[in-house]
């Protein structure tokens, strides 16, 4: 009797022991589920709304079909437009990548903007839209002489005609003297670089522990120049100086007290030579020179120890000393509760009661156009032109040196802006293409971004064109 009732009670015990461990697997399992529920799921649908410009840069990609007259070449135009050029006589065109400085070569190629009152009859009176065209500008080292020409080349992207451009003032292309730095020049400046390394491998390797060629990882760089221009030299001839630096992260903080002026004068590069060299503060007419008094002891040396160690050395951008928070908290953020509060299509943007069109000018970067207000145009053109700048100094390359950087195309060079950094880690960003120096166009991330911004925030930007990430 008594075993019969402690085994039922010892049965009954052990389902109710079953039941409640079933009812904890299923606690344990929905807790579970709830947590990944919001901790993944539910973050990522907010980083979502946080950052939503990935997928409006892909509409951005997409380009018009027809577009407007403020629009950038589409992919369509560029190839035509370089179909044209190749299949073009007259043009003589030969590809960049084998071109010598007496052919005729591609500097860049963008939107030939319409004139501003063939663009107000078409915007205001409803008028045919101008013929789109494009800017074509060649250097043309096969004419005797050598000259720089811009053609105007249309319509687009049924090309049938281009003319010859040429300034008002000036009246005619051009000279060749004055033509803007190209890899295929930068190319020869190699080639005579190469003798000097020859030549000099025992100045540079005992002055700056490196050299220029066949230095493995301790290498100089000689990629950053000044033009002198007649009005300083004071000669009809194209003098470059270039400067030497050690190959690190952001060279252009690590120069050493090496550079040469070469002569670069006319589309015959056998004819280009070195003018002059400049070591630790004194001038050389040639390498046999400077090696000579090296020598013999008789000039000042210099010595730049090569940097080292690459994480402490401080041009790099690596993480370094101690690293805070302390605590793995992340940073605060911005948000756009309800997503961007503008629009961009084809090339316009459209807030609240304002709208315009953008650009980026391969030549002359940023460009709006067409800015209204209530549907009201109030500025047919608010855009950049020119960025120049003087330099002097007591060395020969910056003695006297005004840069127009428009000549090195301010829009080709502008990219790679950082999220978070430059523009607000909620803001789009766009992807701009070129036709540079390349017969197929190249393109630029994140050189434009657009965001709507809060007043508290501070923009700012820290980036060299020569050696920015892309
Ligand atoms: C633009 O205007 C200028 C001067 O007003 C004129 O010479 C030129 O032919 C015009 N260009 C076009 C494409 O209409
Ligand atoms: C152009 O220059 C290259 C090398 O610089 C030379 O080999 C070639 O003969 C030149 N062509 C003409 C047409 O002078
Ligand atoms: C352009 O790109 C095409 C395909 O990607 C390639 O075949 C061609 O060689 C390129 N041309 C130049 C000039 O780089």
């Amino acid at each position: 009797m008594v075993s019969d009732r402690s085994t039922t009670s010892c049965r009954r015990w052990r389902c109710c022991a079953l039941f409640l461990l079933s009812v904890l697997i299923a606690l344990v399992a929905t807790l579970t589920v709830l947590i990944i529920h919001y901790d993944i799921i539910l973050s990522t649908r907010k980083d979502d709304k946080i950052s939503p410009h990935a997928s409006l840069i892909d509409n951005m990609l997409e380009e018009p079909k027809i577009p407007s007259v403020f629009h950038d070449l589409t992919h369509d135009e560029t190839k035509a437009i370089v179909q044209y050029l190749l299949t073009t006589r007259e043009f003589n065109l030969q590809d960049n990548t084998i071109a010598k400085p007496n052919d005729s070569f591609l500097y860049f190629a963008e939107l030939y903007l319409p004139n501003k009152s063939a663009a107000l009859d078409h915007l205001d009176i409803g008028h045919k839209a101008p013929p789109r065209e494009a800017k074509v500008v060649l250097l043309r080292g096969d004419k005797s002489p050598p000259v720089v020409e811009e053609y105007a080349v249309g319509p687009l992207p049924q090309i049938i005609g281009h003319r010859l451009l040429v300034s008002k003032h000036y009246g005619k292309s051009a000279p060749y003297l004055y033509r803007p730095m190209t890899d295929v020049e930068y190319k020869e400046v190699q080639r005579l670089l190469r003798k000097i390394d020859k030549d000099l491998k025992l100045v540079l390797q005992e002055s700056y522990d490196s050299s220029f060629f066949d230095c493995e990882n301790k290498c100089l760089v000689m990629k950053y120049y000044t033009s002198v221009t007649p009005v300083s030299s004071g000669t009809n001839r194209r003098l470059i100086w270039f400067l030497a630096h050690h190959d690190v992260e952001y060279f252009m903080l690590n120069p050493v007290d090496f550079a040469v002026l070469f002569n670069t004068d006319g589309n015959d590069a056998s004819e280009y030579s070195i003018d002059r060299i400049w070591y630790a503060g004194q001038d050389f007419a040639t390498t046999d020179h400077l090696l000579f008094l090296y020598k013999t002891e008789s000039i000042t040396k210099s010595f730049f120890p090569f940097p080292e160690d690459e994480t402490e050395h401080f041009s790099y951008s690596t993480l370094r000393g101690t690293q805070f928070p302390f605590k793995n908290y992340r940073s605060p953020k911005e948000i756009l509760p309800d997503g961007q509060r503008f629009t961009v299509k084809d090339g316009r943007v459209t807030y609240m009661n304002w709208a315009f069109h953008f650009r980026m000018s391969s030549q002359n970067g940023p460009q709006l156009f067409d800015i209204r207000h209530n549907s009201n145009r109030i500025i047919y053109e608010l855009s950049l032109q020119e960025i120049a700048v003087f330099h002097s100094g007591y060395q020969p390359w910056v003695r006297f040196s005004n840069i127009l950087q428009s000549s090195r195309l301010i829009g080709v060079h502008s990219k790679s802006l950082i999220q978070g950094v430059d523009c607000p880690n909620y803001a789009l960003f766009l992807h701009y293409h070129h036709l540079h120096q390349n017969l197929n166009r190249s393109t630029n991330k994140n050189s434009v971004c657009i965001f709507e911004r809060l007043e508290w925030i501070s923009t700012k930007t820290a980036f060299h064109f020569l050696q920015g990430r892309s």
